[in-house]
Order: structure tokens, then sequence, then C-alpha cells
């Protein structure tokens, strides 16, 4: 599919995300063929700038996160990108945004298609849309599309508000929330092992399966975002949007079709069977945490606490574990455990699914020795499955032989890579939906979570634990798996 001719304006152009992932996601689309010459970019900033500076900071961002990319194709790339400078919320500043837009709508044969990219303050996410709306710059013969990053309001009530605002100037079906996991190459491939493999399909459920485990554990402490993240804490940051995708994308039912529809409306089922915690389940099934002192790669590195801008009394959580239920035909009595953390051990995204034993123990004479079947999926940094099963090794002996069949998708040598944005940009595009969040799915999200933050917001203390820097998360979370004869499955 090429992609149609358009104007892509972004909000937020001077900022880390249009930098580090954005600008280098459309120079692979451009570079790989997919966005021929009829494109511009408006990068839309409170700065002050000329089109030639802008320029020459998106040429160095590429250089910077494209490795090889080639100086005259970068030049050529740059030369499509032109800088507004707009108070978001004057009229005024969106009349010079129009005219700007005519003018490139006429260069660029661009039909009037547009695609808006907030990436900016999301005190701004309501405001730009009834802007645009009311200043008629939405109003041309073609396409008009807007993508909204996270976070999608805090609680339910103000993400409720925000998507009526939305909604008064964009269609459902033209706005597009972005969930960076689901542009992840293996998170959208646990569709295809799932229903593409008849072997797994027909043992996906509370039959065969014991327990299903996923865990996003990241080495990087709370670094510069301690003003947004003092206010979000890996629940919100983590849970409410890329643990819950991934959750979804492992349990949901095959859709009818591989259509947008189709496969959103399965995933949102999904949250329905989810079971929403009580106080009490919180307490039980919740794990909270902070970071506290501890060793990275052999240096010191300071607690959570003694981050720079962090409030030294904050109840802030870094880490999360959750056990949740899905109460339907299919995952009933088998429990999913989640974790997410800063300042793990490891940096990695992984699912494993384990299996349960078969009917006769004729092999379990050496417990130690015996491994449930394990399917692993690596979402990050490596990229692949893998499958544990239990052979002999060679020889007369009665003893057993954990082996791996594993298939290696490539690993990712560099953890930013656009990858993801650069799949999720050319599905917006393209008008492909599929892996975007869908209003109902936030909201369910949201219902979720706000539970979990009022049980925690009426217990303070008494909810939040410590783990130390460089391990892999509070003992709480290890004792939660075993009150259930689990533990957790650490990456590989
Ligand atoms: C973001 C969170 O959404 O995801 C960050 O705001 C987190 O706090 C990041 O570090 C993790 O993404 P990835 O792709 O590196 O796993």
């Amino acid at each position: 599919h090429s992609i149609p001719n358009a104007s892509i304006v972004i909000f937020g152009a001077t900022g880390d995300l249009a930098h580090r992932k954005l600008f280098p996601a459309l120079y692979q689309l451009y570079q790989k063929g997919h966005m021929k010459e009829n494109f511009s970019v408006v990068g839309v900033s409170r700065k002050e700038y000329s089109h030639e500076e802008f320029q020459k900071d998106v040429y160095g961002a590429i250089e910077e996160h494209t490795p090889g990319a080639e100086t005259e194709k970068i030049k050529k790339f740059a030369s499509h990108f032109y800088y507004l400078k707009m108070d978001v919320t004057s009229e005024k500043s969106y009349h010079d945004l129009e005219e700007l837009l005519n003018s490139l709508d006429r260069d660029y044969s661009t039909n009037g298609n547009r695609l808006y990219y907030l990436a900016m303050a999301p005190s701004f996410f309501g405001t730009i849309p009834t802007f645009l709306k009311s200043e008629g710059i939405t109003n041309t013969e073609g396409w008009q599309r807007i993508v909204i990053e996270k976070p999608f309001g805090h609680d339910l009530p103000s993400a409720t508000e925000l998507n009526k605002e939305i909604q008064q100037s964009f269609n459902e079906n033209d706005i597009y929330r972005i969930d960076h996991y689901l542009g992840k190459e293996m998170v959208q491939n646990i569709q295809v092992i799932r229903f593409g493999n008849a072997i797994f399909e027909s043992i996906w459920n509370n039959k065969y399966i014991d327990s299903v485990q996923i865990t996003s554990s990241e080495t990087l402490g709370v670094e510069d975002r301690a003003p947004y993240y003092e206010k979000s804490g890996a629940l919100l940051d983590m849970v409410q949007n890329h643990m819950l995708q991934m959750v979804m994308m492992v349990a949901m039912e095959p859709p009818g079709e591989l259509k947008p529809e189709h496969i959103r409306d399965e995933k949102v089922k999904v949250l329905r069977s989810l079971r929403f915690f009580n106080e009490e389940e919180v307490q039980k099934n919740v794990v909270r945490a902070q970071y506290g002192e501890g060793k990275m790669k052999g240096e010191t590195v300071p607690a959570y606490l003694n981050e720079d801008k962090v409030d030294p009394e904050s109840k802030t959580e870094t880490f999360v574990a959750a056990k949740l239920f899905i109460d339907n035909f299919r995952w009933t009595g088998v429990p999913f455990y989640i974790r997410t953390g800063k300042r793990m051990a490891v940096k990695s995204t992984e699912i494993v699914i384990q299996f349960k034993q078969g009917p006769m123990a004729l092999y379990h004479a050496n417990k130690e020795q015996y491994q449930p079947n394990l399917l692993r999926i690596h979402i990050q940094p490596d990229e692949g499955v893998s499958l544990t099963l239990n052979a002999k090794p060679k020889g007369d002996t009665s003893d057993l032989l954990p082996i791996d069949m594993s298939y290696n998708n490539q690993a990712t040598a560099d953890m930013n890579s656009p990858e993801a944005y650069e799949k999720l940009i050319h599905d917006c595009l393209l008008g492909k939906s599929t892996y975007f969040t869908r209003w109902d799915e936030v909201a369910l999200s949201w219902e979720f979570i706000d539970r979990i933050t009022s049980a925690w917001h009426n217990n303070p203390d008494a909810s939040l634990t410590h783990y130390e820097s460089g391990s892999m998360g509070p003992v709480e979370a290890d004792e939660m798996l075993q009150r259930d004869g689990h533990s957790w499955w650490e990456p590989t």
C-alpha cells in the first residue's frame, strides 16, 4: 500500500518524542519508499524558529537516531518540513496554520488530506481539536485524522471529558489513540502465533493453561520526567495502557475477520470480563512499590525519593505487580500475573504462557528436573518465541532434560528503535486503526484502574513497599505468586 499525499502537522515538534521517535519514523517510511515526494510536515511549537532552523533540527535528529542514513537523502527528506510558531490557545495562530496548510496543499497536491499529531502536553489535547474544527482547518475535501499520545486523561471522568471534546471535532474513526506497545512487532505477532497455529489455539484455554505472566521491566529510573511521573506512577504510566493491551492480545477470542473493528471488538470483550477489584481485592492482588537505592552495573544509583524533582515524601509507585482474573469461559481459573517497574535488573518485556502438567505424572520422579511447558513470547530486547519441552538426555538414564525450541526474529540492537512508531504512523496514514485503542477500551481500562487508585488513596501507607534498584521487584510480588504455588519466570 502506498501512502496517499498528505500534510502532517506535529504539535510539539521541538519536543523529545518528535526528535527521538517521530522524525526517525517518518524518515524510515520515506527512505523505504512508502512515502513519496508528495507530503509535507508542519512542525508546531511556541518557540521562535525559521523553516531552515527547523529543517536543521530534523536533519540532526535523523543523523543521531538513524545510523547509516545518507546525507543527501536526509536533506531531501528535511526539505519537506516547515515550521510554525503557534500559541495553541489563540484563534489567530490557527489562521496562520490554515494559510500555511492551504499553500502546502497546493504545492504538494495533498488533496486536503491532513494528519494532526498531538505530541505535546496533555492539557492541550482537548483545545487543539476544538480550534482545528472551529477555525475551519478540518474543512477540506480530504481526510482529517488526529493522533493522540498518552496519557488519555488521568482517570475515567477526565478521559470521558477529553473524549467528548475531541469527538465534537473528529469522528471516532478518525481518532487514533496511540499505544506504542501495539506497534511492537511481537505484540502484533501474538495474534498470528495464536490464530495461525492450530496446535496453540486448541490448547489456549483453562483446560491446558495453568497461568500467564507478563513482565515489562526497565532499568532506567525516572530520569528527568519526575514532574509527570510523580502524578502518574507505574499504574497509570504502564498498566492502564501497555500492560492491559498485552493482556487483551493474549486473552482475546479469535476475530471473525482481520478487520479493525472485529479485532477491537474482541479485545474490548476481554476488559468486560476482567474482574474489577474492590478495596479488599486490591490489597490482596495488587502490589505497589518504589525503588530504593541499589547497584546497577556496579554503580550505586539513588532511591526514587532522592531523584531530581521528586517529593522526598512521595508515595508514587515505580513498580506494580498484579494478579488479574478474566471471568469468562476460556479463562476462569487462570491467573494473569503482570509486573512492571523502573530500575529493575534488566530491560525486558516478555509474556510467558505456563501450561498445565499432563494427566499422569509418569516423569515426575525427579521433581526438580521436571519443567512445565512454557511458551515465551519475547517482545524486547530480543524478538521471538520459544517453547520449553521435556526430553531425555542421551544415554541410559531416567533423567529429564528441558529443551528449548526457539525462534529469534532478530535482536533489535537499538532499544530506542522507532519501529513501533513507524508502523503506527504508517497505519494511520493508510487509515488502518487496528492497532490503536478505541474509546470503549480506554474507558473500561480506566474503570479498572480507578478502583485501584482509589483503594490506594484510601490507604496510602499500608500499600506501598520498596525494592532495591537492580532487583526484580519487592518480595511482596514474589509472595503473591508463592501463595499460589507459583514463582516469576525470569526473563531469558
Ligand atoms: C512509556 C512510558 O509509555 O513507555 C515510559 O511513559 C516507559 O515511562 C516506556 O519507559 C517504555 O517503553 P518501551 O518501548 O521502552 O518498553
